[in-house]
């Protein structure tokens, strides 16, 4: 890596790791951490077994959302609406999940993570590492993730697992990467937060648009050490931060992306269900949850041209 990329890395970790204390306190002490191995399943065993146990309705939801081929997050995590539907004073339901860092797996340095197998071939060897028996919720959830992550890009799509902070950075340079790399991660922060984790939420401001020529969004998805799925769409897309108010008193500045062509999307994905159209009719918008990451070229300024 020459030393301007070496740089720009370390600018973009500084701001990851700002990004991830200033959302998540503690985590940033375990990035830091050389002190692996031994807490990390703890976090994670406690972050798993709060898979199930939401609300009645909730849960629902996920069922009818269950069958999701390209957008692999939690599920529940996944709320769809239209580009006509965000403007200010418009009220919908949307499930934000629970925010749980001091049980979220947390990043293996890339030296550790490359000599760990990563693929389902593997699973009985590594339920074995991490000490999992092959019928529990635990294994299922690793062989999820290993699927998920084995699945080929749909068409326009460029897709990877991360798992190490280093190989997210690799691959988002990859994307947004050019002479002089300069991008940002930004998430939807949690403001003022309620137990209630689904309810109605009103558009308070206009919905501020990001510029973003190309983004890459990282999602997490469940395993024994932070892994993320990012990935990037050669179609056009719309990157939002909108303040939200809940019914509850909450107040969520919330990341949303939408994406103008979905016509190559598998006519199953859960957004079509949800808003009741056909792929490629109408852009589909979503909201991230507090733990994804969407990462953004960083507009040259004035000054730096
Ligand atoms: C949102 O508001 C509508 C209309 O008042 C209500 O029927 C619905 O149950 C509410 N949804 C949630 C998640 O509270």
């Amino acid at each position: 890596m020459g030393v301007a990329v070496r740089q720009a890395s370390r600018i973009i970790l500084l701001h990851l790791l700002l990004l991830v204390s200033s959302h998540c306190h503690g985590c940033w002490a375990r990035l830091l951490s050389e002190n692996r191995g031994e807490k990390f399943m703890d976090h994670r065993l406690s972050g798993f077994s709060k898979i199930d146990d939401d609300d009645g309705h909730v849960h629902a939801h996920a069922n009818g959302m269950s069958h999701m081929d390209h957008l692999l997050m939690d599920p529940r995590s996944m709320i769809f609406f239209t580009l006509d539907d965000l403007k200010p004073g418009k009220t919908m339901p949307i499930y934000f999940p629970k925010r749980e860092p001091s049980s979220s797996p947390h990043f293996l340095p890339r030296e550790d993570t490359e000599s760990i197998p990563f693929s389902s071939r593997d699973l009985p060897h590594l339920l074995d590492l991490f000490s999992f028996s092959s019928d529990s919720p635990q294994a299922k959830a690793m062989e999820d993730t290993l699927k998920h992550c084995e699945t080929k890009p749909i068409e326009g799509e460029t897709k990877s697992c991360a798992t190490s902070l280093e190989s997210m950075l690799d691959f988002v340079h990859g994307i947004l990467g050019g002479k002089s790399p300069r991008f940002r991660a930004i998430s939807t922060s949690h403001l003022i937060e309620s137990s209630t984790r689904f309810q109605n939420y009103t558009i308070l401001e206009a919905p501020r648009g990001v510029p973003a020529s190309k983004m890459v969004a990282c999602h997490t998805l469940p395993y024994p050490y932070a892994v993320f799925y990012c990935h990037s769409q050669e179609s056009e897309n719309k990157v939002f931060e909108v303040v939200l108010g809940g019914e509850n008193g909450d107040r969520v500045k919330a990341v949303a992306v939408c994406h103008l062509d979905t016509s190559q999307w598998n006519r199953d994905h859960p957004s079509f269900r949800v808003l009741g159209v056909e792929p490629g009719t109408v852009p589909v918008c979503h909201f991230f949850p507090a733990d994804n990451l969407v990462w953004v070229p960083i507009a040259p300024t004035p000054s730096m041209m």
